[in-house]
């Protein structure tokens, strides 16, 4: 199959690629396009062997359900049901938004394959022109992942995404690169308090003030059944090992020392702080302590290092607050626990 990159910057002058997505996702097709996350791989929610597509090409496993995405909030009654009062005050603050909300799912209206057999399922509404256009013209919900080959970082730019399903996908919207970075954040409406699943743009501390006490899932929780992404499986890995490293330039500098010894090469993801530490590869993060910087240039860093000769990735750990939440979560998956000791 050949694979088309369209570019979409400016509204007006692209219907015929709205037309051409619009007309592949009817036929029952998967087309990957740009959210204010990441890129996302749709196909239409109702069709299973649309949505089939979605994991043939990615890869993913079929106990790993798919968030659906709207364009507008009306359309949430055709497949939710007993809508949590605290799930609709967030949907009015917070979307557009990087928030999917786990809502009860209304038995027989989507293909079953989109939620992995659940009793829920995971929405949101994206905060991007391209996605909007999209889904406000189709009038339909889509069931969407990151477009990225399954286990591999989300991708944040069209080439991302071509080069991990080129030849097994008709078409990718190119919207630029993405804003936020990192997948959004997922809330389960379903347990008896909201509990943030995965950590994303929406921070804790903003959900709280909107709704009061969130609990934050353990990554460890439920890993017979996936509820939130990388809680079962390899997730944001790059080809080479990652380890995760104390935040300090002496500990770094003594850690470079030590895999020079051992005739390794290493790349360090980090702080411009940490850039005159002479490793063999860096990949900037941007300024000291601006954390929604660091969320926007992850991935790319992460993708970054397979373009490399690399032996071992070394990240120092970022704080926690805020969006920090969502980043060092996403790291401690890509280094699945590892530290580096000395
Ligand atoms: O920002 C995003 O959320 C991006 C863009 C494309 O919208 N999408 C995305 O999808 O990250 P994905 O599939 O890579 O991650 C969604 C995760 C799934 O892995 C799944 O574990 C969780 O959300 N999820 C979906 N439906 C669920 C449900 N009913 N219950 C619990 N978790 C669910
Ligand atoms: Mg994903």
């Amino acid at each position: 199959m050949k694979t088309t990159i369209t570019i979409v910057d400016n509204l007006s002058t692209n219907k015929s690629s709205y037309t051409q997505a619009v007309d592949l996702l009817i036929k029952g097709e998967v087309v990957a396009f740009p959210t204010e996350t990441v890129y996302g791989l749709g196909a239409i929610a109702t069709s299973e062997e649309a949505v089939a597509k979605i994991f043939e090409a990615k890869g993913r496993p079929q106990d790993n359900p798919l968030i659906v995405h709207i364009g507008s909030k009306e359309e949430i009654s055709a497949f939710t049901h007993d809508i949590p009062k605290l799930a609709e005050v967030c949907m009015d603050m917070f979307w557009p938004g990087p928030l999917t909300l786990i809502l009860p799912l209304k038995p027989d209206t989507l293909a079953k394959n989109v939620t992995a057999g659940l009793q829920t399922v995971g929405v949101r509404m994206p905060e991007h022109s391209v996605a909007l256009e999209l889904l406000r013209q189709l009038k339909q919900p889509v069931a969407a992942p990151s477009a990225n080959k399954s286990g591999k970082p989300s991708p944040t730019k069209a080439e991302h995404v071509f080069h991990d399903l080129a030849g097994k996908i008709p078409l990718i919207l190119d919207g630029g690169t993405t804003g936020i970075g990192l997948e959004s954040t997922v809330i389960d409406f379903v347990s008896d308090t909201p509990t943030i699943l995965r950590p994303g743009g929406v921070t804790k501390e903003m959900l709280e003030k909107v709704i009061g006490q969130v609990s934050v899932a353990k990554s460890t929780d439920h890993e017979d059944a996936p509820r939130a992404p990388g809680m079962k499986y390899a997730h944001y890995a790059p080809d080479s090992p990652v380890y995760l490293i104390e935040n300090s330039i002496t500990k770094v500098q003594q850690a470079v020392k030590k895999i020079h010894s051992e005739q390794k090469k290493v790349a360090i993801i980090a702080s411009d702080l940490f850039s005159q530490i002479k490793g063999d590869y860096f990949f900037s993060l941007g300024k000291e302590n601006q954390l929604g910087d660091a969320g926007h240039l992850l991935y790319q860093a992460l993708r970054n290092c397979d373009e490399t000769d690399v032996d071992i990735i070394l990240v120092p750990v970022l704080s926690k607050e805020g969006v920090g939440m969502a980043i060092m979560n996403r790291l401690e998956k890509a280094a699945n626990g590892k530290w580096f000791h000395i």
